[in-house]
């Protein structure tokens, strides 16, 4: 008699869900269990589950740390569904041989657009005019000084970390006529900032010079509050600060003091010190501020995308290959 031998598939946990294509695709490779409950996904119930899984899927904000890695015996690949990876111990995981995928690239062009966007609104007050009409506090038609914002045209933009998505940020900026510095921790080759039309400068000068600076370095102990109340108080009175990074990146609280005190115009922030932030935040009360609910990846296109490759990420891990993405 004929003895059909099956292949026992590997087994993956997904601290959330993915689209229904990714999550299709994962069950036709994959044993999958996704957690359903409270965002992040609890680390005591991590650490209970970890144990019995081949692979992990994350997502920001979650705490893959040491002690969940080390639980995960049997943990071959972690697959990020995001380009920042500041939620995972990477050096830890590698030195455990744990493959670690994530999504750069595909979500470069959508959070530069939102980062556009910002600036947009905010120098020419479009949401701060939006929250007027709808308050029914419209008064005055077309008064020759009502309502106005300023043109982001001429305007100095800084941008802290000319990465993949600052570079893209500038491109986009200097078609609106802005000028473009940078402080990155390594120079660019001077081919680069040519193209770009970027200058090098240091960081003071990055916050003293700029009117408006956008954050686009990466999350890490490096950066952990690296804006804070002495680089706040270097910038222009009539300058605005943009983060579409991660919120630990800036000292949270200098900055609400900053725009308390007019020390800075205002600012547009996607990402904030802790997620999601209540209606009864500081920043909600404030007018010369912009906030969003960490959005910068979030169009249809980018965000199937990065699903497609947080799933083959996975996939090649746990076939023992090569992923598209790693870290
Ligand atoms: C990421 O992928 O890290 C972004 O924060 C998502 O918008």
């Amino acid at each position: 008699m004929k003895r059909k031998i099956r292949s026992k598939k590997m087994k993956v946990l997904l601290t959330r869900s993915l689209h229904d294509f990714a999550i299709r695709d994962l069950k036709k490779h994959f044993k999958i269990e996704i957690h359903n409950g409270p965002f992040p996904m609890p680390k005591k119930k991590l650490l209970s589950k970890i144990k019995d899984f081949d692979g992990l899927i994350c997502f920001p904000y979650d705490k893959i740390d040491k002690d969940v890695i080390s639980a995960g015996a049997k943990l071959k690949t972690i697959s990020a569904f995001s380009v920042g990876y500041d939620q995972i111990d990477t050096k830890y995981a590698k030195k455990r041989k744990i493959k670690i995928g994530y999504t750069p690239n595909v979500l470069t062009v959508a959070t530069a657009d939102l980062t556009i966007t910002l600036i947009l609104d905010l120098l020419r007050r479009v949401t701060e005019g939006d929250r007027l009409v709808r308050r029914g506090d419209w008064k005055e038609v077309f008064g020759a000084d009502t309502y106005v914002g300023d043109e982001i045209n001429g305007k100095t933009l800084g941008i802290l970390g000319l990465g993949r998505i600052g570079k893209e940020v500038a491109k986009k900026a200097r078609i609106f006529g802005m000028n473009i510095i940078y402080h990155n921790r390594n120079r660019l080759p001077s081919s680069q900032e040519k193209t770009l039309k970027a200058r090098f400068v240091t960081l003071n000068e990055l916050f003293s010079k700029s009117d408006i600076v956008s954050i686009h370095v990466p999350y890490s102990s490096e950066t952990h509050e690296l804006v804070d109340k002495a680089l706040i108080n270097k910038m222009k009175k009539s300058a605005f600060i943009i983060n579409t990074s991660r919120g630990k990146i800036i000292t949270e609280n200098d900055l609400i003091l900053a725009l308390k005190r007019n020390v800075i115009a205002g600012a547009a922030l996607d990402v904030f010190y802790n997620e999601p932030i209540g209606k009864n935040h500081p920043l909600t009360k404030m007018q010369n501020v912009i906030l969003s609910p960490h959005i910068g990846s979030s169009s249809v296109v980018t965000r199937a995308k990065m699903a497609e490759i947080t799933v083959e990420n996975l996939k090649l891990g746990l076939a023992g290959k090569k992923l598209i993405y790693s870290v």
